[in-house]
């Protein structure tokens, strides 16, 4: 499109016009697009190997294990475990942090439902706290909600921003509490500085197929602390113990677990995988920050606010505008205008993201006959979609623009001008 063009190109492609975005990527995805030869040689070697269980190699064969050494060096933290998923890895960090039996834990009310069900999980009972114009845990809030009863704190670094770090962890010790961040949409993100994961008491990743690096499926558990790392490993595997036997003096008692391992075929994929990172989110930092500098100056939105832009992964761009009608309607028009967009809660839409549609979290619905853990809940601990009202009412008003390392600046030049169209003629 000729500069000519873009300058008359006023009336909006929703309602007839020429839409202005050219160049729409085929896919969002993040690691999955850079599957390549060196995923294929990385999982072609572990196959050739004939043994695609960790605990039966030396360390230094296993590609689950050369992923946690490698992983180690990014995160900065003494201990890794690689695990099977995201989930997997909540939940045995919970153990690994001495999450028990009818304990509150604090967790944001915008996050994959994945945070509140691994509590559930280890027997204990979310707490739904609000989040603020970073779209992430509100601290003042999680203070609020604190009683005798929580042990846990679990900031989420959605769609890659990295939360209220400083406060989070001045509110937790506040209260002698512990918190766990949860880096499933963040891997690589930062907060002044240090890596995220490596700032809580402990932190998890996911590698599932939507995350900024992949193993198919697959997770971590991170942490400083030996006494955590070794409950999250016995809990990871039942057997840890025995398999540990020549290799590692435990210093707990080994106590149930369940099978949370991590194969090394998938241990071979995120190898591959994470070598690519750095590259990815350079990338996905120059071209947000590109789409910042170009929408920056518009007076009808206002961007998230975001605690630390240089520790930002820059998976997405999200901004807020004055009502939610508007926010549906602007991201219509930018659809429309050929670039992807969406308003970030719709009451009919069930996203597994926003507390509003856990069902069985509001419903208090359990798979076990006596309906546990419910009935060990406080009186307190109320749960229905009125309940975080700044979370619902920002999330209404907010257009999230998802962004991919792959666009052409092309592209992103021409999701400026649409932004810029939009906000003026609506
Ligand atoms: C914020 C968040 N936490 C936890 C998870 C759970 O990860 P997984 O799907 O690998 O179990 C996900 C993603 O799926 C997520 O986005």
């Amino acid at each position: 499109m000729t500069e000519h063009a873009i300058i008359h190109n006023t009336a909006l492609a929703i309602d007839g016009g020429l839409p202005c975005v050219p160049d729409k990527p085929n896919s969002y995805l993040h690691g999955p697009q850079e599957i390549g030869d060196e995923e294929i040689a990385e999982v072609t070697d572990a196959l050739r190997k004939q043994n695609l269980f960790r605990f039966l190699k030396d360390p230094a064969t296993s590609a689950t294990a050369q992923f946690e050494t490698a992983f180690q060096k990014k995160v900065l933290t003494e201990h890794v475990l690689a695990v099977n998923s995201g989930t997997s890895a909540l939940i045995a960090a919970m153990i690994g942090l001495g999450v028990s039996t009818g304990d509150e834990v604090i967790v944001p009310g915008y996050t994959y439902i994945a945070t509140a069900a691994a509590a559930l999980a280890v027997g204990a009972i979310p707490v739904i706290a609000e989040i603020d114009q970073s779209l992430t845990l509100d601290p003042v809030d999680v203070e609020r909600k604190i009683t005798p009863r929580t042990r846990l704190i679990v900031p989420v670094h959605m769609r890659g921003a990295p939360c209220q770090m400083d406060e989070l962890m001045a509110v937790t010790r506040r209260h002698g509490l512990r918190l766990l961040e949860d880096c499933a949409q963040a891997n690589g993100g930062s907060y002044h500085g240090r890596p995220l994961g490596s700032i809580g008491d402990a932190g998890v990743f996911s590698f599932q197929h939507f995350k900024i690096i992949t193993a198919g499926e697959g997770g971590v558990v991170v942490t400083n602390d030996r006494s955590v790392y070794e409950r999250a490993a016995c809990y990871h595997d039942s057997a840890y113990a025995f398999w540990m036997e020549k290799r590692q003096k435990l210093s707990i008692a080994p106590f149930l677990g369940e099978n949370y391992r991590m194969s090394d075929l998938n241990g071979a994929l995120a190898l591959a995988q994470l070598r690519k990172r750095d590259t990815i989110l350079a990338s996905l930092r120059a071209i947000k920050k590109r789409l910042i500098n170009g929408v920056s100056d518009l007076s009808g939105i206002e961007l998230q606010n975001m605690p630390d832009p240089a520790g930002d992964c820059g998976v997405a761009l999200a901004f807020f505008v004055e009502s939610s009608e508007r926010a549906k309607r602007f991201a219509q028009a930018l659809r429309a205008e050929g670039m992807s967009a969406g308003s970030m809660f719709d009451a009919g839409f069930p996203d597994r993201h926003v507390f509003y549609h856990w069902d069985y979290v509001m419903q208090r619905r359990s798979p076990d006959r006596h309906g546990h853990p419910w009935p060990l809940a406080d009186d307190s601990v109320r749960y229905d979609r009125d309940m975080c009202p700044a979370t619902t009412a920002l999330l209404r008003r907010a257009v999230a623009v998802p962004l991919t390392q792959r666009m052409s600046q092309t592209h992103v030049d021409g999701c400026i001008q649409a932004i810029r169209k939009v906000n003026a003629a609506l």
